[in-house]
């Protein structure tokens, strides 16, 4: 990765649809001196110190949350955490309402995950607090694929050309898209696989290719990022059953020795073991899912890190 040499200038982070190569790089190279925090003894650094951060989840999350939570610690930043089945919105209180009530409180920083697609959009237009995006409903999960993307790079020095394919549930995946910007922005040949039910009729105009059949993909990448089918997004039966999409395109031991490679293999969670994977590929030799959780909170150091301003601070 390329030194960078300006200051980062964005205030949010929405997606990475508009996010350059030169802004991607910055962050990634970024979270590489905070990973190295995270091996000290002592894991804080006094970065954000006077930063007030919420943590606003309207829908469920395990890695995200406990990722950016962790992350805003090691920074020594305020944080709090909410949860919408415990606050006013459960008697009717407005998003937008729940937002400007909780900055008044004087928040810089809104971390916000939501199943409604352009909540982090809508907040950046009504607050005046930095908006990180942590996920919303099947559009993008921006943070997941930094972590992903530095993941990669920790294994393979330049992702220009390296062949990877999503597989799996790509109509209804956030992590998909968000990935799919990315890695293509850094020069990756990147490709989706999975039922024709399950992606989106002119996707390839995203400069990737698309595989029906498992065995196709796993014939062209070195690389799988491998994504759960998302039953809570999908208003009908997209395909006949569980055990026929394992069938037809379930990761197995058995299948990837059919193509005998250094596989990467990759999962953002949750994972649904026996489905889209199988335990012995998950907790394989080839398998770096512990290390992109591990990762993530150095990641979410650098978004937040550059978002709040410091670095521009630093840097005058
Ligand atoms: N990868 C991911 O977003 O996981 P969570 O839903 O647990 O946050």
């Amino acid at each position: 990765m390329a030194k960078q040499t300006t200051a980062f200038s964005r205030k949010h982070l929405i997606g990475l649809s508009d996010y350059t190569r030169d802004e991607i790089l910055h962050i990634l190279e970024t979270a590489r001196s905070f990973r190295e925090v995270l091996e000290r003894p002592i894991k804080r650094v006094p970065i954000l110190t006077g930063i007030t951060v919420i943590n606003l989840f309207f829908e469920a999350s395990t890695r995200t949350r406990i990722s950016f939570e962790l992350a805003q610690k090691r920074l020594s930043a305020d944080t709090i955490n909410f949860t919408a089945n415990t606050s006013s919105v459960k008697k009717g209180e407005t998003l937008r309402d729940t937002a400007q009530n909780i900055e008044a409180m004087k928040v810089d920083m809104v971390v916000v995950r939501h199943s409604s697609p352009g909540v982090p959009l809508f907040l950046s237009r009504v607050l005046k607090s930095n908006i990180i995006n942590a996920g919303d409903g099947a559009h993008e999960h921006p943070t997941q694929a930094l972590l992903d993307m530095y993941s990669l790079l920790e294994r393979i020095p330049d992702l220009k050309g390296i062949r990877i394919c999503i597989v799996g549930d790509i109509g209804h995946s956030r992590v998909a898209l968000s990935n799919i910007f990315g890695l293509t922005c850094l020069g990756a040949d990147v490709a989706v696989c999975g039922p024709p039910t399950l992606i989106p009729r002119h996707i390839e105009q995203l400069g990737i290719r698309v595989f029906y059949k498992l065995d196709e993909a796993l014939a062209f990448a070195d690389v799988l990022n491998v994504l759960r089918i998302q039953l809570e997004r999908q208003g009908v039966g997209l395909f006949p059953s569980l055990r026929e999409y394992r069938d037809q395109f379930g990761i197995t031991r058995e299948r990837l020795e059919n193509f005998p490679k250094d596989w990467i293999i990759m999962h953002p969670g949750p994972i649904n073991r026996g489905v889209e994977i199988d335990s012995d590929v998950a907790d394989g030799n080839f398998s770096i899912i512990l290390n992109q959780v591990t990762n993530g909170v150095a990641v979410r150091m650098a978004v937040l890190y550059l978002l709040s301003g410091r670095e521009r601070e630093q840097t005058q």
